[in-house]
């Protein structure tokens, strides 16, 4: 009987070691059941010699002690999942992605256009949001009551600072600065009391100019065309159409051949084929004058463009509001 009792203790021994979750009960019944081997072995207990008796007894229960402690163990180590164990995680699962952020559209847009600018020789400036009263207006010709200020919902500061309506400020800040000549583009954020499916009250333009001796509307018109044609397609067309801006004479403002019908008209140009871009000109003089440049001297062009005009135009957007909604489904798409 002894040798069977450690027998029994080397074969649940080397069974413990291999079970797992769905060996466990299989295990408890063939060996700690009531019917198991143990059990089996326990009953001939009676046929031994009595004097064996109390030390193969004792014997029986070392083992049968033995034998449920170390499967106690491997019960609470089966259910207790460890990440040493390895046994339930499966390696060849592919990694999980992690998220990536994006450049909002408007971003994008905004770099593309310096980064074309700053290819035909552009410096980049930037300036304050809250502006000077006189920058905004004065400097760039429009006095107090000049009835343009009415065209700018302007949110005001207090009687001279403003929220800057416009980038166009960056024209006379840095004229007032630096002497011609000067080639600049001026990117930012502007402000107008405004908000329906074509004008946020926040929105983004970028302001150009160039100073210099003889600049005439033919570079204005050379540049700009390149621009259009980098940004939208190369063999796009341009319309200058007069129009009036206090610091700019002549001024006109500047259209695209729509880049959904190609000019034949749809509902996006309202059917005449041109979709207006930006406002440009040639710096007036009286501007050149208020920065201590001799008109007579040095001449410039400028021009501003709206950003988020120029990103609807080129992914077919109808709706400016939806740039600052921060709705994941459409941000991602760019
Ligand atoms: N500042 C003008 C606006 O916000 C845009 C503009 C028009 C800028 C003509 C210019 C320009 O430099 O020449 O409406």
């Amino acid at each position: 009987m002894e040798d069977e009792l450690k027998r029994l203790e080397q074969e649940a021994a080397a069974e413990i070691d291999a079970l797992d979750s769905s060996s466990l009960e299989s295990f408890r019944v063939k060996f700690l059941g009531r019917k198991g081997l143990f059990s089996t072995v326990m009953r001939q207990l009676g046929q031994v010699p009595k004097e064996d008796r109390p030390r193969l007894g004792q014997l029986a229960n070392v083992i049968k002690h033995n034998i449920e402690e170390r499967f106690e163990q491997k019960s609470v180590e089966i259910s207790t999942p460890s990440s040493a164990s390895g046994a339930s995680e499966d390696l060849s699962l592919p990694g999980r992605s992690v998220p990536f952020g994006k450049l909002h559209p408007v971003t994008q847009v905004m770099e593309e256009i310096c980064s074309i600018f700053e290819g035909m020789g552009f410096a980049v400036a930037e300036g304050p949001d809250v502006e000077l009263d006189r920058y905004n207006f004065e400097a760039l010709n429009i006095p107090e009551h000049h009835p343009a200020r009415d065209m700018h919902d302007t949110f005001y500061v207090s009687d001279s600072i403003l929220l800057r309506t416009h980038t166009s400020p960056m024209q006379a800040r840095i004229m007032e600065a630096q002497d011609p000549p000067l080639r600049y583009i001026a990117p930012g954020k502007v402000y107008r009391c405004d908000s329906d499916i074509t004008h946020t009250p926040m929105f983004h333009q970028v302001e150009g100019f160039l100073v210099d001796r003889n600049v005439s509307f033919a570079d204005l018109k050379g540049v700009l065309t390149s621009f259009t044609q980098k940004m939208f397609n190369d063999d796009l067309v341009l319309r200058f159409r007069p129009s009036f801006f206090p610091f700019t004479e002549p001024s006109a403002e500047v259209d695209i051949a729509c880049v959904i019908c190609g000019g034949s008209g749809c509902r996006v140009c309202k059917r005449t084929g041109w979709l207006e871009i930006l406002g440009a000109g040639l710096i007036d003089p009286e501007v050149l004058k208020m920065v201590g440049y001799d008109p007579d001297v040095y001449s410039g062009f400028a021009f501003g463009l709206g950003v988020e005009r120029i990103a609807m135009l080129k992914y077919g957007i109808d709706d400016i509001r939806l740039f600052y909604e921060n709705d994941l489904r459409f941000l991602e798409q760019f």
